[in-house]
């Protein structure tokens, strides 16, 4: 279910950039993905084939990787995101049910406990906690309101160590399994992390499973995303979907959702990046318009993202250190006016001036001065940073 718009394109040019660095890769289905150890290689352009496109099929939700497997308050939908620096990672997810009205009446403590060791974990974070609402004030569309979304900081970590956690709220009983991530290794000019996967367009179908699969196999150390992350706009707000929404459902008074797609893609991709950290960055399938001309709400509550800490106030670029890497994420969907272009090229231009290689990551092509200035040195770097 990817209609091929510009960022997808994007995205898919990204991707196999990245995947495709060795010839041998690219015939090689579930075989080995080659490391940067394993280079240097020539770069490889694969073009798309156009027989993968239209035959993508979603995950119904009776599907048992998307259903609730939880009770009561117990956390479900965990993650991991990295933080600006290896000493830092963000938790994050969800209790209680979601709901059509707003009813927010009991909450749940944000604790994440965790260490080196699996048991004692001796350290204890405390986050914060939301819920957001996907609101349509037109007759006959249902409203959404999310379970509580939480978000912890871990701080005070060792680079390239394994870290044991569990998150939810301890004066409840209502804890999540033991689960384990590795830090990013120190930045340095000598230090990366070993394989990172980068895609985008990934949605919720058979064929984003057997993505998945493949990614899981060749245990990644990273996992960025980016932009259109579960395509829930390709749904009406009862829960039926199009491959095309324009084709189908032409005569809707808003460009619909149905938000539940989201807690499936959170439980489908939990047993990934409850492990392996993961960075989005939001693309078009994420806009999601709503009441009072809201829109990314549902990308901006739910995911944790490094933007405080690493400078920049917004869900929409933000950048952080993946050992000798400096990601810059910059989101294509910034208001374009003078103060924030200003803003966002004096924050690309400080982030550039660091030492290292870059990787310039965006969804798609607003940031035309930027990618006009940029795209070759980050593109070489990219691939001089994969050989
Ligand atoms: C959904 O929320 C909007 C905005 O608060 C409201 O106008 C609308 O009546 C609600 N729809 C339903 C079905 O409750
Ligand atoms: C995608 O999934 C469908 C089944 O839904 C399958 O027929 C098709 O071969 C898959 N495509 C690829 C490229 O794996
Ligand atoms: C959802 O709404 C569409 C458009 O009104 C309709 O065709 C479809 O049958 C509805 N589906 C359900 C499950 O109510």
């Amino acid at each position: 279910m990817a209609p091929l718009l510009p960022s997808s394109v994007f995205a898919s040019l990204l991707l196999l950039i990245l995947l495709c660095v060795s010839p041998s890769a690219i015939h090689a289905g579930g075989d080995r993905i080659p490391s940067t150890l394993d280079g240097p290689f020539e770069p490889v352009t694969v073009p798309f084939d156009l027989s993968l496109r239209g035959n993508a099929v979603d995950l119904p939700d009776t599907d048992p990787r998307v259903v609730r497997r939880v009770n009561g308050f117990e956390p479900e939908q965990i993650s991991v995101s990295l933080s600006a620096n290896h000493d830092s990672v963000w938790i994050s997810w969800v209790t209680g049910l979601s709901s059509p009205q707003f009813l927010f009446i009991s909450n749940s403590g944000s604790i994440v406990r965790y260490g080196k060791h699996r048991y004692p974990l001796r350290h204890e974070a405390k986050g914060k906690s939301l819920v957001y609402s996907q609101l349509y004030p037109f007759e006959g569309l249902q409203n959404y309101t999310s379970g509580i979304i939480h978000h912890a900081r871990l701080t005070g970590l060792r680079p390239d160590t394994m870290y044991y956690y569990r998150c939810g709220d301890p004066s409840i009983g209502a804890m999540s399994d033991i689960y384990s991530f590795r830090t990013m290794p120190a930045s340095g000019p000598k230090s990366y992390p070993r394989k990172i996967a980068i895609f985008g367009d990934l949605g919720l179908t058979y064929n984003t499973t057997a993505t998945i699969s493949h990614v899981k196999s060749n245990n990644p150390d990273l996992v960025v995303l980016v932009g259109d992350v579960c395509y829930a706009n390709l749904y009406l707000t009862n829960g039926t979907g199009a491959d095309c929404y324009s084709c189908s459902f032409s005569n809707t008074p808003i460009h619909e959702t149905y938000q539940p797609r989201w807690d499936y893609w959170g439980r489908f991709m939990q047993d990934l990046i409850a492990k392996v950290p993961i960075m989005v960055v939001e693309g078009n399938h994420e806009i999601e318009p709503q009441v009072g001309g809201q829109t990314f709400v549902s990308y901006s509550s739910r995911f944790a993202f490094p933007s405080e800490e690493s400078g920049s106030r917004s869900t929409f670029y933000y950048s952080f250190n993946a050992g000798g890497i400096h990601f810059v994420m910059l989101g294509a969907y910034i208001s374009y006016d003078h103060s924030c272009n200003f803003a966002v090229s004096l924050y690309t231009f400080n982030c550039v001036r660091m030492l290292g290689p870059l990787v310039v990551v965006s969804s798609s092509t607003i940031f035309v001065s930027l990618l006009v200035l940029f795209p070759t040195f980050a593109f070489y770097s990219l691939l001089k940073v994969l050989s």
